[in-house]
Formats: C-alpha cells, sequence, structure tokens
C-alpha cells in the first residue's frame, strides 16, 4: 500500500482528516508543521516571526527529504508545501496525493477560527486568505493525484471518500 499524503490550503480539514484516517487504517501518522515544530522547539507563529517564512520553508523541504517510505503512513502537509518544485517531486515519491479542496468561504470559516496562522496575520486577513487561494490553485492541481471537494461534508464523510479510492 502507498502512504497518503494529504494536501490542501489552510481550513481544508487536512488535521483533522489525517488522524481520522490514521485511526481507521491504524497506520502511523506524520504532520509536517508537528515535526517542524519539534525540531525549532517553537510554535510556528513564533518561527515566522522571530526566523522567518524562509526558515521555516527550509525546515519543511529538510522533514520532507527525512520522510522515510517503508511502511505506509498518513502524511498531514502545511498548506504552503507545494510552494517549491523541489517539495512537489518530493511528495509525489512520498505516496498517493489528495488535494483535500473546497469552497473558498466554508474554508475560510474553518481557518479562522484559530489565530494560528502567521500568514494570516495581515490587515485584511479575508482579502490576504482569498489572494492566497487564488495563487495556489494550480500549485495543488499539479501536485495532486486526486482532487476532493470537502465543500459540505463532515470529517468521517471525507475520509470515507478517501478509503473508496484507495
Ligand atoms: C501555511 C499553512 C499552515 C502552516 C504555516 C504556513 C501556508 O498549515 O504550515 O502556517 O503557507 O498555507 P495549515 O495548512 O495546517 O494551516
Amino acid at each position: 500500500m502507498r502512504s497518503i499524503v494529504l494536501i490542501g490550503f489552510m481550513g481544508a480539514g487536512k488535521s483533522a482528516v489525517g488522524r481520522e484516517l490514521s485511526r481507521r487504517l491504524g497506520w502511523p501518522r506524520r504532520d509536517t508543521d508537528e515535526i517542524i515544530r519539534q525540531r525549532l522547539g517553537q510554535t510556528i507563529p513564533e518561527i515566522f516571526l522571530e526566523q522567518g517564512e524562509e526558515a521555516f520553508r527550509q525546515t519543511e523541504t529538510e522533514t520532507l527529504r527525512e520522510l522515510s517510505t517503508g511502511e505506509p503512513f498518513v502524511l498531514v502537509t502545511g498548506g504552503g508545501i507545494v510552494l517549491r518544485d523541489e517539495n512537489i517531486a518530493l511528495l509525489r515519491g512520498l505516496g498517493w496525493r489528495c488535494w483535500l479542496d473546497g469552497d473558498e468561504e466554508e474554508l475560510w470559516q474553518r481557518a479562522s477560527r484559530r489565530q494560528n496562522r502567521p500568514l494570516l496575520q495581515a490587515e485584511d486577513p479575508r482579502a490576504r486568505f482569498a489572494e492566497l487561494f487564488r495563487e495556489r490553485a494550480a500549485r495543488y492541481a499539479s501536485a495532486m493525484e486526486y482532487r476532493l471537494d470537502t465543500t459540505g461534508k463532515s470529517i468521517a464523510a471525507v475520509a470515507e471518500e478517501i478509503l473508496g479510492q484507495l
């Protein structure tokens, strides 16, 4: 079996769906943001603030390089993982890439519930969200094998749909 790689924008439900899949399949879960936090010993907002986005992106790439391809696992990624071509190539080597997509407004509603996203610490977070959403669509499209529209769907329903595709 190939590992499952979840990609997609902030608020797409990657973390929650990853947890559900890991539980249902009995596969370990890896989460690039969690690994980066552990490696650098800081929260994501602290890393962006004190070390800058580039340091975060570099650690993100190093994290991907070091993930093993042995036993299958569920990989949860940060929304910006597709920004680097090298990351997309690494993701291709890691497993089956599922893009959790959805209606922009619904993703915004989910993403803005928490204050832990440095990229949304903008003067007009909603406009910034829309801009990034537009800019990134083509990157997710080129990295994915399967696009899943999460609009109006529960975590369980999304996980179910993924299991049906395996
Ligand atoms: C980012 C998304 C975040 C996190 C970091 C950068 C992005 O992950 O990696 O704040 O560039 O979209 P989530 O997609 O889990 O919010």
